[in-house]
C-alpha cells in the first residue's frame, strides 16, 4: 500500500474514545507520540507549543477530580468537564501556548497582527495534536481531544505549576469501548475545477 493510502486508512480508521484500560502504556511510545507531535507544522516554525505529558496518576485524578468538582458545583445539570474520562487515561497530554509569536506583538498595539498571531498558534499547536492522535491510532491506542476542562484553566495550571495559555487537554489509553467510526457530512467540500 502506498503512503498516501496508508496514512488516510489510520486517519479514518481512528475515533474518540473515551474509556481505557488499566493497561500501561510503554514509555517509548508516548515518546513517539510526543515527538510527533513536535514535527507538526508551526507558523514561522515558532513551535509555540508546550506539551505536558502526565502519567502519574494521581496527577490526572487530581485533574479528574478538579473538573468533576466544577462541574458539581456549576451544576451543569449532567454535563461534565472531561474528568470521567481524564480519570481514566492511561496518560494526558496537556497542549499549551506559550505566545512566542503573539506575545511580542501585544506591546505594538497592533492587535490585528497579534490576533491573527495567536490564531496562528492555535493552529499549529492543533496539528501537533492531531499528529499525536494519529500516532496513537497507529499504536492501536484510544485517544480524545477534550476542550471542556478548559474550564478548570486556572485550577489545572496551578496543579501542574504552569502558567501559560492551555489550548487542550488529550486523553490516551488502551480503549475498553469500542468507538464508532461516525459518518462525515457531505457536500462540505467546494472544488473550482
Ligand atoms: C477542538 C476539539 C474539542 C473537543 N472537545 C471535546 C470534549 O470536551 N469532550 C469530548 O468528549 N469530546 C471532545 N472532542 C471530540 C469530538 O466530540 C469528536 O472528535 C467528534 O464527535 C467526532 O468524533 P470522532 O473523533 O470519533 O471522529 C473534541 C474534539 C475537538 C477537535
Amino acid at each position: 500500500m502506498d503512503d498516501a493510502k496508508y496514512i488516510l486508512q489510520i486517519i479514518k480508521r481512528r475515533a474518540s474514545s473515551r474509556r481505557y484500560s488499566d493497561k500501561p502504556v510503554p514509555q517509548e511510545v508516548i515518546d513517539n507520540i510526543l515527538e510527533a507531535g513536535r514535527w507538526g507544522p508551526s507558523v514561522h516554525r515558532q513551535q509555540s507549543w508546550r506539551f505536558i505529558s502526565v502519567s502519574d496518576k494521581n496527577t490526572i485524578l487530581r485533574i479528574a477530580d478538579i473538573c468533576d468538582q466544577k462541574a458539581a458545583n456549576l451544576e451543569t445539570g449532567g454535563n461534565n468537564f472531561g474528568g470521567r474520562i481524564i480519570r481514566g487515561a492511561a496518560f494526558c497530554v496537556f497542549a499549551y501556548n506559550t505566545g512566542l509569536l503573539s506575545g511580542p506583538l501585544k506591546k505594538f498595539k497592533k492587535m490585528t497582527y497579534a490576533e491573527l498571531a495567536h490564531l496562528a498558534e492555535i493552529q499549529s499547536i492543533a496539528a501537533g495534536i492531531q499528529n499525536m492522535i494519529l500516532t496513537a491510532e497507529g499504536y492501536n491506542l484510544g485517544s480524545c481531544w477534550l476542550n471542556m476542562p478548559l474550564v478548570c484553566q486556572q485550577e489545572i495550571n496551578a496543579c501542574l505549576n504552569e502558567h501559560q495559555e492551555l489550548i487542550a487537554v488529550v486523553t490516551f489509553g488502551f480503549s475498553q469501548d469500542s468507538p464508532k467510526r461516525e459518518n462525515r457530512a457531505e457536500g462540505l467540500i467546494r472544488k473550482i475545477l
